[in-house]
């Protein structure tokens, strides 16, 4: 028997291998992934090696994440609970699918991964799993070992000889990164009140530290898509690599949430989305010119739900599927530019304009038009909208 870990190089994926070796008497595969978490994964090979592994795999998947997962999530303005861009949510299903296809190709019949029982990322890992490969063996250390605390992870290091460098400037948050987002959670921020210490934050400057002369740039849809900045084609994870570094430098994209995990608790976070936080306003503004109003509100009714199935692990679903083939299909006009300013923490739009527009100025006119709005019209359309409510108030019915 043979099990596949999403293994980061890190401390507690290491012990995790040991630990499957151990406890199952298997053999285990390594799966570690470049999504962009600026993070070396090469590394991981010979941390993996020490620890007996034959079967490394080491990937970059930072054009496929941006591309196939990224990309079409912002397509749908997706953002849960008022405030969250799903950064982490939206990298789970490709790593699930990543760590099935692998027991595919190695014949394995489990899959692994560091995730604890508490949280969300569980429930995406294995709802991805599950959906992808219906037989398949999932085995979640966290809800199984009693080794709860960062000493006993450190002794049972010590009791196996698995080396342990000390990292410096290791952060004492929970994190996670990807090329979406940056993530905190626990320590400080597990009360609410306490206010995050300044050096947490790791993507952006704050806004009070950011450049007095604002950054100009101009992106260039295609539907729905970005493929140019300030006129250079780039592929999707160069888009975003580039918008982070700018949103960065402008201290753009820092929230402070408490968020409602999936299963049932609250849980304090603090998130960078630099280059998605850009991304959000300027496909809402080529969206704006681009999409008839009633499409364009059918689309923000399913947003909401649409970003709860991605929170909640549901990526690999037919409701996602459905929800994403309606998106997908309001895009084709989603064309032209946007030009944004960025300063000290805000993105503006400074201007729109698309071949696909639907914004007519001799309709909009407040100078006199060419007939094309008669607004003589606007009385009978008020009056037959007024009817029923007319009609009610007649009846003495109170508001
Ligand atoms: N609360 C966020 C979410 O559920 C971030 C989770 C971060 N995960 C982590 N392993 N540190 O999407
Ligand atoms: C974890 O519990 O592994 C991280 C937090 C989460 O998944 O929500």
């Amino acid at each position: 028997n043979k099990v596949v870990l999403a293994y980061s190089g890190g401390l507690d994926t290491s012990v995790i291998v040991k630990w499957l070796q151990e406890t199952y008497n298997c053999e285990v595969v390594t799966f570690t992934a470049d999504i962009g978490q600026g993070e070396e994964v090469e590394p991981a090979r010979e941390k993996a090696k020490s620890l007996g592994v034959k079967e490394i795999y080491i990937e970059d998947l930072r054009e496929e994440f941006t591309r196939d997962y990224v990309f079409p999530m912002f397509r749908a303005n997706a953002v849960y609970e008022g405030e969250y861009l799903l950064g982490t949510s939206i990298a789970r299903p490709l790593i699930a699918k990543r760590l099935v296809e692998i027991a595919d190709e190695t014949g394995a019949d489990a899959i692994s991964h560091g995730a604890t029982g508490k949280g969300n990322d569980q429930v995406r890992f294995e709802l991805g799993a599950y959906a992808l490969k219906p037989g398949i063996k999932v085995i979640a250390p966290w809800r199984e070992w009693d080794l709860n605390s960062r000493q006993k992870l450190l002794d049972y290091c010590d009791q196996h000889g698995i080396k342990v460098e000390k990292q410096k400037g290791k952060s004492p948050y929970s994190m996670d990164a990807n090329l979406l987002h940056i993530s905190y959670e626990g320590e400080v921020l597990e009360d609410p009140w306490a206010q995050a210490e300044d050096d947490m934050w790791r993507w952006s400057v704050s806004p009070e530290e950011a450049p007095e002369e604002p950054t100009i740039i101009d992106l260039t849809y295609q539907c729905g898509d970005i493929v140019a900045i300030n006129g250079e084609a780039m592929k999707a994870h160069e888009v975003l690599s580039y918008l982070n570094k700018v949103a960065g430098e402008n201290g753009i994209g820092r929230i402070d949430i408490v968020e409602n995990r999936y299963v049932g608790m609250k849980s304090r976070g603090c998130y960078e989305t630099p280059g998605g936080t850009i991304m959000l306003k300027a496909h809402r503004a080529i969206e704006s010119i681009t999409l008839d109003r009633e499409v364009a509100h059918l689309k923000d009714s399913i947003m909401p739900r649409y970003a709860e199935v991605v929170y909640n692990g549901y990526w690999w679903s037919p409701e996602r599927r459905a929800m994403q083939a309606l998106i997908d299909e309001t895009q084709g006009p989603v064309n032209g530019d946007v030009r944004l300013k960025l300063y000290k923490g805000n993105v503006t739009v400074l201007g729109r304009r698309s071949e696909d527009s639907l914004f007519d100025e001799k309709i909009a006119t407040f100078e006199e038009d060419e007939g094309a709005y008669d607004q003589k019209d606007a009385e009978g359309f008020i009056k037959l909208n007024a009817l029923r409510l007319r009609i009610a108030a007649s009846k003495g019915r109170k508001l």
